[in-house]
Order: structure tokens, then C-alpha cells, then sequence
């Protein structure tokens, strides 16, 4: 016999307002950091493995291959680290830092709370001439690092996980990150460049069907969160690339004519087949990448790909 213990509902008040507004506009959308309770950060760790999401293997050959050039001749003494996740690949920049310093503090801020206490755990055992210091606060919103961080600071934010922000959005973080630097810090950046769209939407659309869960997990999460009653299982996955937009698209297809209760948020009509957007991903070359740092304060210094132009890091100064 399983005991089932119900967890209590523990949305904030901002949060119920955020989904209201969201499933209140003509294409209902849901920002993609609802992906990530613990199952939700778990799921997006597998989709870094399967064999059509080429993102994680390519950024992370990238950076074995530039990371001791680059952090040699910056010799950084922190890293703050935007969305960390597991920060797996994060240990190349750390081997390279711990090369070149006796010390040095690991900021990795990410909304993913439990998550983000094992990662810190993990990476405070394997380093032990590194500080970690984690933080849990949503990147969009204006946070303040931990006092007296030694410089130069390196900031990252790999993964290419600035594509799931709209393009404004995305100027905005970006100048934030800004707002954090000193002269000498900089800022290292993973993007996606854009390709072929159907190894785009094979990236999207796996055979084994982990990101339709990862997606639909998005639903879990808010039923857990808020106590709303989304029937999680019949909801579809639907992946497609945007190409004026030069993003792909998540949605989830409503399985018939029905309303949603959310508690604290609303009654919402769904209508069969309407969709709700879950996340946007969107797909640069180095001229986008050049636009967004420009209008953000920031000037591309190193701009590295791999041979077959799928992935890009870069490093950016303040301007
Ligand atoms: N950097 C890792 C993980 C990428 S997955 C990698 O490259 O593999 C995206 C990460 O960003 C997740 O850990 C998620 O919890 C976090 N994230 C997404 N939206 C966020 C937000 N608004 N604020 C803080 N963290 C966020
Ligand atoms: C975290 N982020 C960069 C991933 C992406 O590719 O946009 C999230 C993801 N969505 C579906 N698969 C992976």
C-alpha cells in the first residue's frame, strides 16, 4: 500500500497572476519556467541526452575545446551563472577557473529550487577551492548577487536558454547582466544558430517522446502548484519551427471543448484543439546575436563555432 500525500497548493500571488494573464490572451501562452519543478528539471537532463537534441553535446565540445583559452587569459575569480540546471557542463568552465586561481565563488541562479540545492551539493563536493553560493531567483526579475563577490566576475548563461525569451525580453535580460558587470567582468553566452528547420524540429519532435513529456509536464506542475484540475495526459505535444520568426514554437492542443479551474487564477474555456504556447526557442547568427548585445550594452569579444555551424559561444565585454 502508497500513502498519497497531497501537496498543498503553493502558488504566490504573483505567480496566479502571471498565469491568468497568460490563458487570457487571444493564443494562451505559459512562460517556460513553469517546465521546471524537480520532475520538470529531471525531464529536460534526459532531452540533453537523446540523440536528436544535438544543443547540450554541441555547446559542451565547444567549450572543452575554448574554455582553458578563454578563462587563462581572463582568469576570472566568479562565476554567476543565469539558469544553471545541473551546471554538468558548467564543470569545464569550473576545471578551467580552479586551473588558474587558488579560489574562487560559483553563483548558479536558477528557479528550480530543489534542483538547484542538489546541483550546488554536487559541484560543492567535486571543487573544493570553490565557493558556491547559490541562488534561487527568476533571471527576468531584478536580483541582487551576493555582496563583496571577488572580480573579475565571469557571467554566464549557456545552454542557449536566452532563445526562450521573447526578444524583448531577452534585450532586458541581457541589460541586466549588464547592470551587474564591472569593466573587466564578461559575459559568456551559448546560442543555438540557426539550420535546417527539419534538424530543428527533429530536436523538438523526439522519436521516444521525452520532450512531449518534458511539455506536458508543464501542466503537472501547475496542478501541484496551484491545484488546478488540467487532465495532463490527454493534452498533445505540438513542435513546429516559426520561420519568420526564426524560433520553434511548443504548444500543447487541447483534447476536446473544456474549462480548466485554477484556484486563485480563474475558470479558462479551451475549445478543442486550441493551444496554449509553452515556450519559444529562437534560432541566431551572429548578427542577431550582435543586435541583442548592442541594444543591451554589451560587444562581442570571441565567437566560436563548431564545423557544422550548429552552436555558437560567445564571450561579450561592456561597451
Ligand atoms: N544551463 C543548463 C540548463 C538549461 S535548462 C544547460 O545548459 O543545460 C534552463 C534552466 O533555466 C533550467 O534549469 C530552469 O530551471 C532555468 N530557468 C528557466 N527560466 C528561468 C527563470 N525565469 N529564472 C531562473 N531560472 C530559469
Ligand atoms: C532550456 N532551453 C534552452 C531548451 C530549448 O532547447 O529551448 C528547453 C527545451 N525545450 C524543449 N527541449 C528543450
Amino acid at each position: 500500500m502508497t500513502d498519497v500525500v497531497e501537496r498543498a497548493p503553493i502558488a504566490s500571488a504573483a505567480v496566479l497572476r502571471e498565469v491568468a494573464e497568460g490563458l487570457s490572451r487571444p493564443q494562451k501562452e505559459l512562460s517556460p519556467k513553469f517546465f521546471y519543478d524537480e520532475r520538470g528539471s529531471q525531464l529536460f537532463e534526459e532531452i540533453t541526452r537523446l540523440p536528436e537534441y544535438y544543443l547540450t553535446r554541441t555547446e559542451r565540445s565547444l567549450l572543452e575545446r575554448w574554455m582553458p583559452e578563454w578563462i587563462g587569459s581572463l582568469a576570472p575569480r566568479a562565476l554567476v551563472e543565469l539558469g544553471a540546471g545541473s551546471a554538468e557542463k558548467t564543470r569545464i568552465v569550473l576545471d578551467a577557473i580552479a586551473a588558474t586561481t587558488e579560489s574562487a565563488v560559483y553563483v548558479p541562479v536558477d528557479v528550480s529550487a530543489e534542483f538547484l540545492d542538489q546541483t550546488a551539493a554536487r559541484i560543492g563536493a567535486a571543487y573544493p577551492s570553490i565557493d558556491v553560493v547559490s541562488l534561487v531567483a527568476d533571471i527576468t526579475d531584478a536580483f541582487a548577487l551576493p555582496a563583496g563577490l571577488p572580480y573579475p566576475t565571469l557571467h554566464a548563461f549557456l545552454g542557449s536558454t536566452i532563445g526562450n525569451f521573447a526578444p524583448d525580453d531577452a534585450v532586458e535580460l541581457l541589460r541586466r547582466v549588464r547592470g551587474r558587470m564591472t569593466e573587466t567582468d564578461r559575459f559568456l553566452m551559448g546560442v543555438d544558430l540557426r539550420k535546417d528547420p527539419a534538424r530543428i524540429e527533429a530536436a523538438y519532435n523526439d522519436a521516444q517522446g521525452v520532450t512531449a513529456e518534458f511539455n506536458r509536464n508543464m501542466l503537472r506542475a501547475l496542478n501541484a502548484m496551484t491545484g488546478a484540475d488540467f487532465h495532463v495526459d490527454a493534452w498533445e505535444h505540438r513542435a513546429f519551427y516559426n520561420r519568420e520568426a526564426h524560433w520553434i514554437e511548443m504548444h500543447l492542443v487541447s483534447p476536446r471543448d473544456h474549462s480548466v479551474s485554477i484556484p486563485g487564477a480563474g475558470v479558462f474555456h479551451f475549445a478543442a484543439g486550441e493551444t496554449i504556447r509553452t515556450e519559444i526557442s529562437a534560432k541566431h547568427d551572429r548578427a542577431s546575436v550582435e543586435a541583442m548585445f548592442a541594444a543591451a550594452g554589451l560587444a562581442i569579444e570571441r565567437w566560436m563555432t563548431d564545423d557544422d555551424g550548429l552552436y555558437a559561444i560567445t564571450l561579450a565585454a561592456p561597451r
